[in-house]
């Protein structure tokens, strides 16, 4: 299927339209729910050199269950980044708890599009290596595995995202640096997968792409978790057509979520917000 590439640019805040998921902060989150990630009334603000206060969080909860693939969407600088990296444990909150599975991943594109992953608290990579095999297979080594457990785990990852033809002959020695885009992407998030990575945090990843690699990647991230109950993605995204591949949504303005939950009702608001915004803008 064809992607059309509609963005929206959102400009005015909503009231929230959904009550928040929990009223009271806790310090702590005890999960007894099959929860991949919750965050609980999670506030962050920077302080800048001029000692202002500047909140960039405010109060966001979310909570999504394991195995499923959740898109988090918002106009630019509403936070969704940095609701990530909090998820990912790469910024501290203000205030509010925070609970996510573990071993997590976090994957983002570099400005100057090379593709770069986090396995959070062992080490950072980016899409260097020789071969597509040598890259999946790069974190690997600190764990002690036979060369064909070091085999099989490769191969089980580049199938998941749909690149098992890189292990053969034709195209062993392929660098991958040749490779496309949205190639680039389904390596990186083959390397996480390899290394048994329990939830994937994935950042405006199609963003660059054309519409064939957009959908390979989002192929890759639902086969990814189709193959094992166990792992769950929250991809961040400004594609609204991107919703329909998802099984549940977080919809963000101003640093708060403003929606969580289904994605039809997720899909329909965003619609009609973008259709008062094009009245507004170019019918009055
Ligand atoms: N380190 C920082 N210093 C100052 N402002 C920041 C910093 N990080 C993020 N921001 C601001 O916080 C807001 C949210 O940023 P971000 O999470 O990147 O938004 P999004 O990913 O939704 O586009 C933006 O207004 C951005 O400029
Ligand atoms: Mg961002």
């Amino acid at each position: 299927m064809v992607l059309k590439s509609s963005s929206f640019n959102l400009v005015t805040p909503s009231p929230p339209l959904l009550s928040p998921l929990f009223s009271n902060p806790p310090s702590r989150i005890n999960i007894t729910e099959n929860i991949a990630i919750e965050g609980r009334n999670l506030s962050f603000s920077i302080t800048t050199k001029q000692g202002n206060f500047v909140p960039i969080l405010r109060d966001c909860s979310l909570r999504i269950p394991s195995g499923q693939f959740w898109m988090l969407l918002g106009p630019n600088g509403c936070g969704k980044s940095t609701l990530l990296k909090v998820l990912a444990g790469l910024l501290n909150t203000t205030s509010g708890a925070v609970y996510v599975k573990k071993p997590k991943c976090f994957v983002f594109q570099n400005p100057d599009y090379q593709v770069t992953f986090i396995v959070l608290t062992f080490r950072l990579q980016l899409v260097v290596m020789p071969t597509v095999e040598a890259d999946v297979a790069f974190g690997l080594g600190k764990l002690n595995l036979s060369n064909d457990e070091v085999k099989s785990r490769v191969l089980e990852a580049l199938s998941a995202v749909g690149m098992s033809s890189y292990l053969q002959a034709s195209n062993i020695f392929r660098s991958v640096q040749t490779l496309s885009g949205g190639q680039k992407q389904r390596v990186a998030i083959a390397g996480a997968l390899a290394e048994a990575c329990k939830v994937l945090l994935l950042d405006e990843l199609t963003t660059f792409l054309d519409e064939n690699d957009q959908m390979g990647v989002i192929k890759a991230v639902r086969n990814s978790l189709h193959n094992s109950e166990d792992v769950t993605a929250l991809w961040v995204t400004h594609r609204l057509e991107e919703l329909e591949y998802a099984d549940g949504a977080i919809y963000m303005e101003d640093g708060k979520v403003v929606m969580h939950g289904d994605v039809a009702s997720i899909q329909s608001f965003i619609q009609t917000k973008q259709s008062d915004y094009i009245k507004r803008t170019y019918c009055s």
